[in-house]
């Protein structure tokens, strides 16, 4: 059994799996109608449980479509519609119900604490689809989308994150280490990623570079990637934060300094750190890289289920 947390924890052989499986996937379902199952239907009877602690649109469904796809089930809950929601029920005893009558867990979550404790409970497979510390789901997923779209292995380009340090740009971070790429990250010097992921970072070899400067994060870029400046339940003056980040916004005229065939990606939701002239472009391959993520969960549902191929 394997969890899906942190792609810290998930060596780079696997990741590259998980690619390919993903890549070979999506080519096989060309004729296939949404709903149809893949050949073989590897997860045939399989119940998937997924739950969301703060808002989600783009992960609820491509988890949804990722196991039917494969075959098996799915069922949301909230956490406030459960007993543990309302302190009448232990963690514990959810995870063992949860491990009783399911194979597998999705869980979104307003605390990095609650999945690794869910994970020390469950004897099912446990996949973070969003913590306040990464979105490794998302970024994976982005790796894809990159290297599907610039027909090149994501080492050979040069990757820029404009924006908040936040739980994308961390797990980008880890990414860039586990798949040995380049990464310019431009943010605001009170918004630096934060020190237990940059001594990660210092632990690993890596081509990581950070600018207080928009422009000189995105010179050459191949790729540039965004989110949000306020990200769900960011407890922070929100005014004040989004001043900060005034020098920081996606226009056309900083895109200037990125290759003239660069792309733009956002996880999405969007704020107003991009402008529409750049995000609605013929560089922008936002609704790409969203439909991407069913592809590659199915094969993150696979590797947690043991059937990769
Ligand atoms: N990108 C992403 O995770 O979107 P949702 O919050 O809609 O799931
Ligand atoms: N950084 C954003 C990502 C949303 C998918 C957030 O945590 O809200």
């Amino acid at each position: 059994m394997k969890h899906f947390i942190n792609l810290k924890n998930i060596s780079s052989k696997d990741l590259r799996k998980i690619l390919k499986d993903a890549k070979k996937r999506k080519i096989h379902r060309k004729k296939l109608s949404t709903l149809e199952v893949d050949k073989g239907a590897p997860l045939k009877g399989k119940l998937l449980v997924q739950m969301f602690e703060k808002p989600s649109l783009r992960t609820r469904l491509s988890f949804y479509l990722a196991i039917k796809q494969l075959g098996g089930g799915t069922l949301t809950l909230r956490s406030n519609e459960l007993h543990l929601g309302g302190g009448e029920e232990t963690l514990g005893d959810t995870a063992k119900i949860l491990s009783t009558y399911g194979d597998g867990f999705m869980l979104r979550s307003d605390s990095d604490k609650n999945i690794e404790n869910f994970r020390d409970y469950l004897s099912i497979p446990i996949i973070n689809g969003l913590s306040p510390s990464s979105h490794p789901t998302q970024v994976l997923s982005d790796i894809f989308t990159v290297e599907e779209i610039k027909r090149k292995p994501i080492s050979k380009l040069n990757i820029s994150w404009i924006g908040d340090s936040n739980n994308v740009l961390n797990s980008l971070i880890i990414a860039a280490v586990k798949f040995n790429f380049k990464l310019n990250i431009g943010c605001p010097k009170n918004y630096m990623p934060k020190k237990k992921i940059l001594d990660w970072v210092k632990n690993h070899k890596s081509k990581i570079k950070i600018f207080n400067d928009a422009k000189k994060a995105i010179i050459n870029a191949d790729v540039v990637f965004s989110d949000k400046v306020i990200s769900l339940n960011d407890k922070v003056n929100k005014k004040k934060k989004l001043s900060q980040f005034k020098n920081f916004k996606i226009t056309s005229k900083l895109m200037k300094f990125a290759k003239k065939d660069y792309i733009f990606l956002h996880c999405l939701p969007r704020g107003s750190e991009v402008e529409e002239k750049v995000f609605f472009s013929k560089n922008s391959k936002v609704w790409q890289q969203a439909l991407n993520r069913v592809h590659v969960q199915k094969s993150i549902l696979l590797y947690c289920f043991g059937k990769l191929r």
